[in-house]
Formats: C-alpha cells, structure tokens, sequence
C-alpha cells in the first residue's frame, strides 16, 4: 500500500539514485555524516569535487526511512555538475517541496540539506589543509 505518499518519493524510494560510498580518504571527496535526533536515522553524503569547486560525483547512503532515502537522492542528483558554493543555496524546504513530502517529514528533508552542507565542509577543510601544508 502506496499511502497518499507523492510518485516523486515513491520514484526515489524504489529506485534510489547514486547510492554507495566515496573514498572519504580522498582529498577530493568531502564526507558529510549527520543525524537526526528526532528519529535516530542516519545519512552519509560523499561528494567528489574537482580543483575549480566543481562536483563531478554524489554517492549517499541513508540508514533511515523513505523520506530520509528520496531526500538523500533527490540531493545527490541536483548537486551533480554544480559549484561546491551554489549547492549551499539548497533549501530542505526545496527538497521537500519536490518530494511533496507532508509536514511530519520535514526533518527528514532537513537530513539531506545538512549533509550536503556538512560534505562541502569537509572538502573545504581539506583543501585548505593542503593549502596549509603546501606554505
Ligand atoms: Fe527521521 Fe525520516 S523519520 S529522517
């Protein structure tokens, strides 16, 4: 039973988009892992960015229900081929408003706009390690 959940959920939930792992060692690949306190669930977001800030790749894997999941899908579809800066404009709100998801799940899209934010963090924290390191 389908519920009255949004095709675009049902979609990303079936077949979730870009799921696996980066090599978080890596110094172009920013790790973003948060949680959400309210529900326990867990997301992990890798991006691998190339050295003008460009994303060429977005792997996720979300321990946490369907919104969480189509969330984190949704995310690492739209984040593909965008400035490291420009995907800091991604809203929850945004991502929610695509997934059409109810009230309740809100927090779930949230999930998805921390960890992105949260990977790009990490990659920058890199870079500029490397910067550091090479003065
Ligand atoms: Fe918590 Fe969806 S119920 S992330």
């Amino acid at each position: 039973q389908r519920r009255n959940y949004h095709e675009n959920i049902v979609e990303h939930y079936e077949n979730p988009r870009n799921v696996g792992s980066l090599d978080k060692n890596s110094d172009d690949v920013g790790t973003g892992l948060v949680g959400a306190p309210a529900c326990g669930d867990v997301m992990k977001l890798q991006i691998k960015v190339d050295e003008n800030g460009n994303i060429q790749e977005s792997k996720f894997k979300t321990f946490g229900c369907g919104s969480a999941i189509a969330s984190s899908s949704v995310v690492t579809e739209w984040v593909k081929g965008k400035h490291v800066d420009e995907v800091l404009a991604i809203k929850n709100t945004d991502i929610a408003a695509h997934l059409k998801l109810p009230p309740v799940k809100l927090h779930c899209s949230m999930l998805a706009e921390d960890a992105i934010r949260a990977a790009v963090s990490d990659w920058k924290a890199k870079k500029e390690g490397k910067v550091n390191a090479a003065a």
